[in-house]
């Protein structure tokens, strides 16, 4: 078989359900047929975003429901705190300046976790900050920020707190209600494992009532035309919408909560642990503490006498086998190994058995299958 398996931080390989759900005609997309199928989307997002909030679905990628979030929360000239350990952490300063926001950051070396004294301490030092982005998990070093105790702090400030769930939601726990967050976005393309082309916002009443008093700096992402046509009936959203993408959607929410979306959770966390000891079995290094570690990706340094395409090509080419590389300053100096979406042990003992053989070939490992025997303590 000549296909490649993707071991990606997204996308990730789909369920067959999911194409097939996808291959359906399309349906005017203000009709009842439509409407229904959006409002029960719509329905799923809320459930696994575990809130009461209603859920609206943005036809872009991820980026385009942190955009939504942040521009239509914070008004120009506003200040905001950005949490940024990472690429994705520094997408929201990007926004900020973009939409004249005033970005005040909580700088992290790339690989540490933000702690919540940090966030309370750099809250009191300053009353003017109206909202703060966190990124869950970063996908670009393989940390998870712990969301739920910064929610613990947020709970006293009147700051929004801004979610940015990408990488993480159907892999690792996210509880919107429980974490006190105002406003939570995602993408399709990673742990819910739909193709890309989708995102997801929810936001709670603080988060609505900040959004309808800020002057609305954007067009195709103002999230009051959202609640407008989600209020109607049949549901819509307010342009055309990717028909095909929200049959995906759906199709992979109902994989989700058939599995049960406590369990898909604990999959992923199997995967990341069982990931890390199959790692460390082949005398590598993994980037971030251990401590800190995500549950949908990890990110291994690449060891000395070994160059990025000699491991990522070699798996890629030889065992077809895709993994993903540092970004920004961390390009050459770590690989990406992707556990989220429908993954399970079967694709990690390809891409354990893979790697093995790969640094074996590279003589850096006299074992070549020792990252797969390390899978049994995990999966036996
Ligand atoms: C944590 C995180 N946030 C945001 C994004 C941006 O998502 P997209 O590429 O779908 O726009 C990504 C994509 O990798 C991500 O991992």
């Amino acid at each position: 078989m000549n296909e490649i398996l993707l071991m990606l931080p997204g996308p990730t390989t789909a369920d067959p359900r999911v194409l097939q759900a996808m291959s359906k005609n399309v349906v005017n997309h203000r009709g009842d047929e439509f409407g229904k199928i959006y409002t029960e989307t719509t329905e799923l997002m809320s459930k696994t975003f575990q809130t009461q909030n209603d859920s609206y679905i943005l036809t872009g990628s991820g980026t385009s429901a942190m955009e939504a979030a942040l521009a239509n929360l914070v008004n120009r000239g506003d200040k905001v705190l950005n949490i940024v350990g990472g690429k994705f952490g520094g997408r929201f300063v990007e926004i900020a300046n973009v939409h004249g926001i005033e970005s005040k950051t909580l700088d992290l070396e790339w690989g540490t976790a933000v702690s919540p004294d940090q966030v309370q301490e750099a809250l009191d030092a300053d009353e003017d900050i109206k909202a703060v982005t966190a990124v869950h998990n970063e996908t670009s070093t393989g940390v998870a920020a712990p969301i739920d105790e910064i929610g613990e702090v947020m709970k006293n400030y009147d700051a929004l707190y801004i979610v940015d769930t990408v990488s993480s939601l159907g892999g690792d726990y996210v509880d919107v209600d429980k974490f006190h967050i105002d406003a939570c976005v995602t993408g399709s393309q990673k742990c819910l494992a739909a193709p890309p082309g989708l995102a997801a916002i929810t936001f709670n009443d603080d988060a609505w009532a900040a959004c309808e008093k800020v002057e609305a700096n954007n067009y195709y992402l103002n999230m009051l035309k959202y609640r407008a046509s989600g209020n109607k009936d049949p549901a819509q959203t307010p342009y055309t919408p990717s028909v095909s993408l929200i049959y995906a959607l759906k199709a992979a929410l109902e994989v989700i909560h058939e599995e049960g979306l406590e369990n898909s959770v604990a999959r992923h966390h199997q995967a990341a642990a069982a990931s890390r000891d199959a790692v460390k079995a082949l005398n590598l290094e993994l980037f971030p503490d251990e401590a800190v570690s995500s549950a949908t990706v990890t990110a291994v340094n690449i060891p000395e006498g070994a160059t990025d395409n000699d491991i990522r090509g070699t798996m890629l080419n030889k065992y077809k086998v895709q993994l993903a590389g540092g970004q920004d300053h961390l390009k050459g100096n770590i690989i990406r190994i992707g556990h989220m979406g429908v993954i399970n042990y079967q694709e990690l003992a390809i891409t354990f058995t893979a790697l093995g053989l790969t640094l074996k070939g590279l003589g850096l490992v006299e074992d070549a299958g020792a990252g797969v025997a390390a899978l049994a303590d995990h999966y036996i």
